[in-house]
């Protein structure tokens, strides 16, 4: 395993955690052999907006019943479980944290979605893919630990078909303003790489895209935040956001991400484009 490799699983993998969150689910009163996504929703998506954003950009990217796939940094497969089992999609996740890949397949398959979603443990900079497999290649608040942008969005343009769609929803630089750490996605620098929203829309163009939309989700994310924390202080979202990171760094974490897009130094971007067909 890579030293960049390594630091990531360390940073997001701590051992036991889909035991960790089996536990407080039934400590709250479900039965976990009957359990649903909506009992897994305030656990498995893990960026800003829930799975309110996770619908909102499968409408925005025509996902529909049978379409393929490529959820790039798919975490615990909270937003692969909401494609697949909401709105029919058929779903590969692909991420380089060895506990999220076997928590995303434990709670998938609970939940009876093992026939509609695989998991497969490797790096976006590597997909393990042909050229043009999926309809649709689709990322939430990932690529922000993606170092090589680049390569990134020159292997999401491989794997997909043309006439495909590429939906991005991410943390971005808006400014020269230094970040706080610690963030959600990272203790410090060592594995944060935030890249300017103007550097990626001139990239993800340069690679070969057509832009579909752009969306400033800013303001709309420290409102969903602030809301967040302010619930944390009676317990319940502190501790099951505590229950991820197997630490209790969440409120200052997210302090933090909150302090910097007031500060203007990020953005958070919900974006579609999509690959041209052949002539
Ligand atoms: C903040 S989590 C988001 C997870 C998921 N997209 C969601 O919204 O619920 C970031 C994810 O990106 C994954 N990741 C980071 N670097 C990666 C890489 N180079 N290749 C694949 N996955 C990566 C992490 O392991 C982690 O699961």
């Amino acid at each position: 395993m890579s030293d960049y490799t390594s630091s990531v699983n360390k940073h997001y993998g701590k051992a036991g955690l889909f035991e960790r969150i089996s536990d407080q689910i039934v400590e709250s009163g479900k039965d976990i052999s009957a359990l649903t996504c909506d009992d897994l929703s305030s656990y498995d998506e893990l960026h800003i907006g829930g799975r309110g954003e996770t619908r909102n950009m499968s409408k925005l990217a025509g996902i529909t019943k049978g379409k393929a796939v490529l959820d790039v940094g798919s975490g615990i497969g909270g937003p692969a479980r909401t494609l697949a089992g909401e709105f029919g999609a058929q779903v590969t996740g692909l991420d380089i944290t060895e506990e999220f890949c076997r928590t995303a397949s434990e709670f998938t398959k609970l939940v009876g979605l093992s026939d509609k979603i695989s998991f497969k443990c490797g790096s976006a900079l590597e997909m393990p893919f042909e050229d043009e497999s999926f309809d649709v290649v689709w990322t939430q608040f990932a690529a922000m630990n993606i170092p090589e942008r680049s390569k990134l969005y020159r292997e999401m343009f491989r794997v997909l078909r043309p006439g495909g769609t590429l939906a991005i929803h991410e943390i971005m630089g808006a400014s020269d303003t230094p970040m706080k750490f610690p963030v959600l996605w990272a203790p410090d620098e060592s594995i944060s790489f935030v890249r300017p929203a103007v550097w990626v829309r001139n990239e993800l163009a340069e690679v070969g895209f057509k832009e579909n939309h752009w969306n400033d989700l800013t303001e709309f994310s420290i409102r969903w935040f602030q809301k967040k924390l302010n619930i944390g202080e009676d317990g319940k979202v502190a501790r099951e956001s505590a229950s991820l990171s197997g630490a209790d760094g969440f409120t200052e974490q997210a302090s933090n991400v909150v302090q910097n897009m007031q500060d203007g130094a990020i953005v958070v971007i919900q974006t579609v484009w999509h690959k041209p067909n052949k002539t």
